[in-house]
C-alpha cells in the first residue's frame, strides 16, 4: 500500500524545518557574531545555530570574534562544527568573545593627538564578501542590533536574536539571559535575609537592569523584599524610612531593600560611577544602594549594609528556560536565513516563537507599568515601592 505524503504544513506542525528555497546541494555559509554585553544563553544560542545549520541544511557556520571587531582591520573569525558547540548548553559567557564598545558607523580614532569619529562600516562590508558569507545572524542587545539594522540597510543578509539580563527590549516578551538574571539575585536575597535577621539590619541589594525595573522587581517578589526601588517609580525616601520603621515596631527588626541600578530619588537623577561614561558615550550606573543606605542610616538610625550584585547577574549557567528559549531562537534564525527573510529579529510573544523587523524591535525600552498587575501584586502584600503620597497633616 503506499504511504501517505506528508505536506507541507503537516511537516512543519510537526517542528521539522521548511523546504530549502535555494536548490537542493546549494551550500550556504552565515557569520554569527555575540555583541554588547554578555548574558546567559549566548553560548546556548551559538550551540543551536549551528546544529540547526549543519543537521538540517548541511551549511557551513562561521564564528566572528570580539562582535562586529571581528569584521574590522584583523578579521577574526573561526568555523564553527558539531564539535565546537559541544558542551555548550550549559555554559555562560560566548565563546566568540563580545565587547560592548565600538560601532564601525562612528568608530573613534586618533589622528594628530585629537580624537576624530569615523565611519569604518565599508569595512565589516567589504569583509563580510571576502568571506563569502550569505547572511550575518547578530546575536545583541539594543545597541548590537541598531547597529545590525545600519548593515542591513547597506546590503547585509542580517538576521538578529535579542539578547539581554534587563529584559527591557520592547518587540519580545522575554529575552534569554533575564531569568537566570533574577535566579542570582533570588539566591542573594535569601541569604541576606539569614544575615539580616541575626543582625537586626537593614540590608541592601542593588542589581543591575539599566534604566528599567525588571530584574529588582521580579527577584525582590521571589525573595519576599520588603522594599523596592525601580526606574519606573521616583523613590521618596521619606517612605522607605517609614516602611523601615513601621517594621520595626510591629517586631520584624530588620529589612530587606532591592534597589534597580537605574532608581532615581524624587526630582532626583539617576546615580552614576565615578566614570561617567564608557568610552562610547554610554552612561555607567551604580552607586545608588550606598547613598541610600547613607540616609536610612542618618533618617531612622538603623544599621544597614549593602550589596551590589554586579556581574554575577550576568554569569553562570543559563536557566532551564534560558537554555529553552536560547535554543528556540538559533533554531528560528536559521529558519529566518532559509526563508531569506532579513532585517527581522526573532521574538518570544504569547508563549510562540516569532519574529519583526530590527527596526521595529529598537529604539525603545520596555518598561515597569508602575500600576501593572506585578506592581499592583507586590503593594497588595505590603512591599513598598517608596512611592510619594501626601500625608495629612
Ligand atoms: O545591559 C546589561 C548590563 O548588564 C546592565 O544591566 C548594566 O548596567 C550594564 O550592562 C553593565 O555593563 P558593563 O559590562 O559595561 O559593566
Amino acid at each position: 500500500m503506499p504511504t501517505k505524503k506528508t505536506t507541507k504544513k503537516e511537516s512543519r506542525a510537526k517542528g521539522k524545518p521548511r523546504p530549502t528555497t535555494k536548490a537542493a546541494g546549494d551550500m550556504r555559509r552565515i557569520g554569527v557574531l555575540t555583541g554588547g554585553g554578555d548574558a546567559p544563553g549566548l553560548n546556548a544560542v551559538l550551540r543551536a545555530l549551528v546544529k540547526t545549520a549543519i543537521i538540517q541544511h548541511g551549511w557551513e557556520v562561521i564564528g566572528i570574534e570580539e562582535g562586529f571587531e571581528g569584521l574590522l582591520k584583523k578579521v577574526r573569525t573561526r568555523k564553527l562544527g558539531m564539535k565546537d558547540v559541544r558542551g555548550l548548553l550549559p555554559r555562560g559567557g560566548t565563546i566568540l568573545g563580545s565587547t560592548n564598545r565600538g560601532n564601525p558607523f562612528e568608530h573613534k580614532q586618533n589622528k594628530h593627538g585629537k580624537t576624530e569619529i569615523v565611519d569604518i562600516s565599508d569595512l565589516a562590508m567589504k569583509n563580510y564578501k571576502k568571506l563569502g558569507l550569505d547572511a550575518l545572524v547578530v546575536i545583541g542587545g539594543d545597541g548590537s542590533l541598531k547597529i545590525a539594522h545600519q548593515f542591513f540597510n547597506k546590503g547585509m543578509n542580517i538576521v538578529g536574536v535579542p539578547k539581554t539580563i534587563d529584559n527591557d527590549l520592547m518587540a519580545t516578551d522575554a529575552t534569554f539571559g533575564f531569568r537566570t538574571a533574577v535566579q542570582t539575585a533570588t539566591d542573594a536575597i535569601d541569604k541576606l535575609h539569614t544575615t539580616a535577621e541575626s543582625h537586626h539590619r537593614a540590608m541592601i541589594l542593588e542589581v543591575m537592569g539599566r534604566y528599567v525595573g525588571w530584574i529588582a522587581l521580579e527577584s525582590g517578589l521571589a525573595g519576599g523584599a520588603d522594599i523596592i526601588l525601580i526606574p519606573e517609580i521616583p523613590y521618596d525616601i521619606k517612605e522607605v524610612c517609614d516602611k523601615i520603621h513601621r517594621r520595626n515596631k510591629s517586631g520584624s527588626k530588620f529589612s530587606i531593600i532591592v534597589v534597580s541600578e537605574g532608581a532615581k530619588p524624587l526630582d532626583g537623577e539617576v546615580t552614576v560611577t565615578e566614570k561617567a561614561k564608557t568610552p562610547h558615550g554610554i552612561e555607567r550606573l551604580g552607586g545608588v544602594g550606598n547613598k541610600i543606605a547613607a540616609q536610612i542610616t542618618e533618617l531612622t538610625g538603623v544599621e544597614t549594609r549593602v550589596t551590589v550584585l554586579g556581574h554575577l547577574q550576568r554569569g553562570g549557567s543559563p536557566s532551564p528556560f534560558d537554555r529553552i528559549l536560547s535554543t528556540r531562537f538559533g533554531v528560528k534564525a536559521v529558519e529566518l536565513v532559509e526563508q531569506e527573510r532579513f532585517g527581522r529579529m526573532v521574538c518570544y510573544r504569547d508563549y510562540r516563537i516569532d519574529s519583526v523587523k530590527i527596526e521595529d524591535a529598537v529604539g525603545s525600552f520596555k518598561s515597569v507599568d508602575p500600576y501593572g498587575q506585578l506592581v499592583g501584586a507586590a503593594e497588595s502584600i505590603g512591599i513598598e515601592f517608596g512611592r510619594h503620597t501626601e500625608h495629612e497633616a
